[in-house]
């Protein structure tokens, strides 16, 4: 049963359009609030009331990713991000020729995304430190562009857009491409460090020595509940060929001694601990693989153990948030999908579980925790 917290918090996020507890943005990214957003304004049919509108809009989604996936990749930003740079170091920098780079640096001047001193060098801002964090998400949205084209046939033959782009599903396509499996896990990172303030303001976890995140690519989030509860050991488990590549990073943070790190698939079996999280892992899966994973979960939960899905939760009505535009890239990705509170309480009842408290995040993922029904 929820406790009365979570049952108006509940109903809050059932009925849509009311402010939440929201604490403030742990990084340098304005949140909706300090720009006098609200999430409606963000539908992209406001963008369809006249042609122009529709054609820049997607003029600068499509040729801004290029611009900027180009400066990241090339190493522009981290060349900006060092000090002010004139056009012909830049160019000698990134091995590009300086007439083109200078009209994508004249793309990038004219968004505000990069500034020039008074002496004509280009200098970075705290935009262009966005750009850097973000490198990741915008590698991994030209995956998306090119998966994302085969939505329509891969609806009308049944087989994921991502599949049908690239020959296989998207975790064995990546076994196959260590590269796009990195790349994709930095994005992961971007994505925990986006949520991770609210997740530790918002959603205390109880007292625990042992925490697993499953299906916890970079470690990412599990570094981050190790800095934030001291005294407790971790462990990593991902797909042997993910958590190869995680090492390095968990070693790096100077958190090594308190993380185990274990290779294997949660389809099979997971290791032993006194709090689970799942974060970004249902939402991957259809019902059926969620039970099998969530069953093997609770086959080895220690006694009086815990688990956290931290998950996008869908609201009733459709609202033009992050939940329902990751809906449709589950939907060209792979076999998942967003779901509703009810869903995940329906898949909960299915395998043994209660919903014990739940965090909702209006501007992206929300915890819930369950135990043992
Ligand atoms: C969407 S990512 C989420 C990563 C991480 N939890 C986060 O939120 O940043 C899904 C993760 O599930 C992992 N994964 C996929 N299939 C798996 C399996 N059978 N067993 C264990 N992990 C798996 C992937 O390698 C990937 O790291």
């Amino acid at each position: 049963m929820m406790g009365g917290r979570a049952a108006r918090l509940k109903q809050a996020i059932l009925g849509g359009h009311e402010a939440l507890p929201w604490p403030p943005p742990a990084h340098s990214v304005a949140s909706e609030g300090d720009r006098g957003l609200t999430t409606d304004s963000r539908a992209i049919g406001r963008n369809f009331d006249s042609a122009d509108d529709v054609f820049n809009w997607l003029n600068n989604a499509i040729f801004g990713t290029a611009a900027i996936n180009l400066a990241n990749r090339a190493g522009i930003t981290a060349r900006l991000l060092e000090g002010p740079a004139t056009l012909a170091e830049l160019a000698k920098a990134g091995a590009l020729p300086a007439p083109q780079l200078g009209r994508i640096l004249d793309f990038l001047l004219a968004h505000e995304l990069i500034e020039r001193d008074a002496g004509g060098a280009y200098v970075a801002t705290k935009r262009t430190a966005l750009m850097a964090e973000a490198a990741g998400y915008f590698a991994n949205t030209e995956v998306s562009t090119a998966a994302a084209t085969k939505l329509l046939p891969g609806l009308r033959q049944g087989v994921t857009p991502f599949e049908l782009q690239f020959g296989a599903p998207v975790f064995a396509h990546f076994h196959a491409h260590p590269d796009m499996a990195e790349a994709f896990g930095n994005f992961m990172s971007f994505m925990t460090r986006r949520i991770e303030r609210f997740i530790f303001a918002e959603h205390r976890f109880q007292p625990f020595e042992t925490v697993a995140d499953i299906g916890g690519s970079m470690g990412a989030l599990l570094l981050g509940i190790l800095r934030e509860y001291p005294g407790t050991r971790g462990v990593l488990f991902d797909l042997p060929e993910v958590v190869a590549l995680a090492r390095p990073q968990v070693e790096a943070s100077g958190l090594g001694e308190r993380v185990e790190i274990v290779g294997g698939s949660f389809f099979e079996s997971v290791p032993s601990a006194d709090l689970y999280t799942l974060k970004q892992i249902l939402h991957d899966w259809h019902d059926d693989e969620c039970r099998q994973i969530l069953g093997n979960i609770r086959s080895v939960m220690n006694p009086g153990a815990r688990l956290a899905v931290i998950d996008h939760v869908l609201s009733d009505e459709p609202r033009p948030d992050e939940s329902i535009s990751t809906d449709v890239a589950m939907m060209v990705w792979d076999t998942g999908r967003e779901r509703k509170l009810a869903d995940f309480e329906a898949l909960f009842a299915a395998t043994g579980f209660a919903i014990d408290r739940f965090t909702p995040n209006p501007a992206g993922h929300s915890v819930i925790e369950v135990v043992k029904a």
